[in-house]
């Protein structure tokens, strides 16, 4: 594949397309993933434990209250690639990162409907599928701007797969659902609170997009309650793998933007832990055990691993067999593993489980 140029560069740089598909297709340990599952284990759930509330839920799926807000209005057709060049490359490498994960969701949820049988799962994974396609064609609208775009039917063929059983991508993709609700709806309220940091059109859209992956999370949540045994025995640590996975994720790649939150008006230390309040708050619905972000320790441990990761990534393609590098790893492991031994914290679930995206 032909890439041209050796930066996300700068505005008004003529980029070419394969770039930021390129960037799309890195394999890092914080880029999004793509993922494939056992189809003939999905055909086996059976959601009849919560029928009442499913039946509700496919009714909002098809009450589709988003149709019309995927759209970028005529009077907004002008070109809004002239941001700061402070910000340029951080908020590309967001957007491209966004439309990563929300392509992945469209291409998984999509396989699912297409190679399930069971009716249940076939029509939930089409609604999801519909919205992530929605939601990944519209950051595609506005990279177009910067003469840039991810080119989405490649990056299916190109792209790695990772397969998890159907439990791991309900935890997975359950929590990613949420933390995005909670990222969406966080920029949304901090912009409108504060017009003059809202630098780029495409935040308005955040209030009702993030109702979309509330919906979705909501889902998982269901399928998750459905069948308890997801909840309990081992399957306890493998929560709080996910949790823990899904949150240090977010706060080194977070961190690695300090522009891009700067010209929000963010920190991104407090927005990170509103998101993790919003996500664990929510989290109650579904897992009998929550982390325990409040110690001190948590936060602690996060900037430590955050510290790693910016080493690791200075040691550069030469250094990539380093001693050091190599400490550095060890270094990242032994962090992760004393929080994941931190105590966790004892959540009695609720009979009433649904919740509404009320932040
Ligand atoms: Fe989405
Ligand atoms: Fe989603």
């Amino acid at each position: 594949m032909a890439v041209t140029g050796d930066s996300l560069g700068s505005p008004g740089k003529d980029l070419s397309i394969n770039l930021s598909t390129e960037k799309a297709l890195e394999e890092t340990m914080l880029s999004p993933r793509f993922y494939t599952t056992d189809f003939a284990a999905i055909d086996k759930i059976s959601i009849d434990g919560v029928r009442e509330e499913w039946d509700k839920l496919m009714c909002e799926f098809e009450r589709d209250s988003n149709i019309d807000h995927f759209q970028r209005p005529k009077d907004m057709q002008e070109n809004y690639s002239k941001i700061s060049p402070e910000v340029y490359d951080e908020f590309v490498d967001f957007l491209i990162s966004s439309i990563t994960s929300e392509f992945s969701g469209c291409v998984l949820y999509a396989e699912i409907k297409k190679r399930a049988k069971n009716d249940d799962m076939k029509k939930l994974f089409g609604y999801m599928a519909r919205d992530e396609s929605r939601h990944a064609g519209f950051i595609n609208q506005w990279l177009k701007d910067f003469n840039i775009g991810v080119d989405l039917s490649f990056l299916t063929k190109a792209k790695k797969y990772t397969f998890f059983k159907p439990k791991f991508i309900f935890y997975a993709t359950y929590l990613s659902e949420k933390i995005g609700y909670a990222r969406y709806i966080s920029i949304y309220r901090q912009v409108e609170k504060y017009p003059e940091f809202r630098f780029h059109p495409i935040f308005l859209w955040f209030e009702k997009w993030c109702n979309d992956e509330f919906r979705h999370g909501e889902a998982f949540a269901l399928l998750m309650r459905s069948d308890p045994s997801l909840l309990k025995g081992v399957n306890l640590l493998w929560i709080k793998f996910f949790l823990l996975a899904v949150f240090a994720t977010m706060f080194v790649r977070d961190h690695k933007r300090p522009k891009l939150h700067k010209a929000l008006n963010l920190s991104p230390t407090e927005y990170d832990i509103q998101v993790f309040e919003i996500t664990t708050e929510i989290s109650k619905q579904v897992f009998p055990l929550l982390l325990d972000i409040k110690n001190p320790n948590f936060l602690k441990s996060l900037k430590k691993l955050s510290y790693l990761n910016e080493q690791i990534e200075q040691c550069g393609t030469k250094g990539m067999f380093s001693i050091r590098r190599m400490i550095l790893f060890v270094k990242l492991g032994v962090c992760f593993a004393r929080l994941f031994f931190m105590k966790s914290l004892v959540n009695k679930l609720p009979e009433d489980f649904r919740v509404k995206p009320s932040w």
